[in-house]
């Protein structure tokens, strides 16, 4: 049986510029490229999931214009099943403008229709989210949206992953809603995983690393924190365990994060454990910042199987 994984959240175009390095304030800079390519994190986190093998439900909104039908288009030429993304009238699809540099991106998010995923749009889809072996949430929806998704799945005995992205602070009952969630490292600070906001770069790593088992029994869910280059880490038999992820020549790394979650959720609805299914989304994400773009790069189980060790 294929895994059976659904996701809520966004759908976006990805306007993306290319140059040497950022502007500064009040600067003009002149770029290399551009391109519009599908992106959004709850679209990129979907496409992986189908590419890798999976039966891949989308649960969105995009507006009723040219870049909201190249996204559908596109997620269904990947094996995503997009009966459940909502064209809206007199919306806008939401609109990623990613500026990409050698050295990193930045990403402001113009919402549009993601905007417009309310609860009652997600209960709409109630029966099958119940019927996921795994449902994965970000936070590029409405909060409520991702809360209400998070209820059914737990109602229902649905596993539930939380990519908290873009960060932001979450109420209570929502944390104790996920079995896991996947900060990065800006992220589990911006959560208030250390108290004051700290980044994880900037402290020694036994700080860190208490943090996350602090969390952990908080909440009574897993954490995953990713870690860019250096893998991701988690609690292991009370203490923090890092995998380490394969050396690669990163080309972009817009939808790594997504290509994590993706692979992950893909390995706890084959029914493997949290170890095993986080050794293989490290290994999936690395080889995703190979490749340009956020959903050009999503490997096939194939080409994740075929890395070497
Ligand atoms: O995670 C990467 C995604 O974040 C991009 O595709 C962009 O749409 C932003 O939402
Ligand atoms: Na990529």
């Amino acid at each position: 049986k294929r895994p059976r994984i659904v996701v809520v959240g966004s759908l976006n175009m990805d306007l993306v510029v290319t140059a040497d390095r950022a502007p500064q304030t009040g600067e003009t800079l002149q770029g290399e490229s551009v391109h519009f390519i599908p992106g959004g994190k709850g679209a990129n986190q979907a496409v992986a999931c189908a590419r890798l093998g999976a039966e891949a439900h989308m649960i969105g909104a995009v507006g009723s214009d040219p870049f909201g039908t190249t996204i559908v288009d596109e997620m269904r030429k990947n094996g995503v099943l997009t009966d459940r993304i909502d064209v809206l009238k007199d919306t806008a699809t939401g609109i990623a403008s990613i500026l990409h540099t050698h050295e990193d991106n930045s990403i402001v998010i113009v919402p549009g229709a993601n905007g417009e995923v309310t609860p009652e749009r997600v209960e709409r889809s109630r029966d099958l989210i119940a019927q996921a072996d795994v449902l994965l949430v970000q936070l590029e929806i409405p909060l409520e949206a991702a809360a209400a998704a998070l209820r059914i799945a737990r109602q229902a005995g649905v596993r539930t992953i939380l990519n908290p992205a873009p960060a932001r602070r979450l109420p209570e009952e929502m944390l104790r809603s996920a079995d896991y969630i996947t900060p990065n490292e800006t992220e589990f600070a911006i959560l208030g995983a250390y108290g004051d906001g700290e980044a994880a770069d900037d402290m020694p790593p036994a700080n860190w690393e208490m943090g996350l088992s602090e969390w952990t029994s908080r909440y009574g869910h897993a954490v995953i924190l990713t870690r860019g280059k250096h893998g991701a880490s988690y609690v292991k038999d009370g203490a923090a365990e890092t995998i380490a992820a394969p050396p690669v020549q990163p080309v972009d790394t817009t939808g790594a994060g997504d290509c994590l979650n993706a692979a992950f959720a893909y390995g706890l609805a084959s029914g493997w454990d949290t170890e095993h299914a986080l050794r293989f989304a490290v290994r999936a994400a690395s080889l995703s910042v190979t490749k340009f773009g956020a959903q050009d790069g999503m490997p096939t189980l194939a080409e994740v199987e075929g890395l070497p060790q």
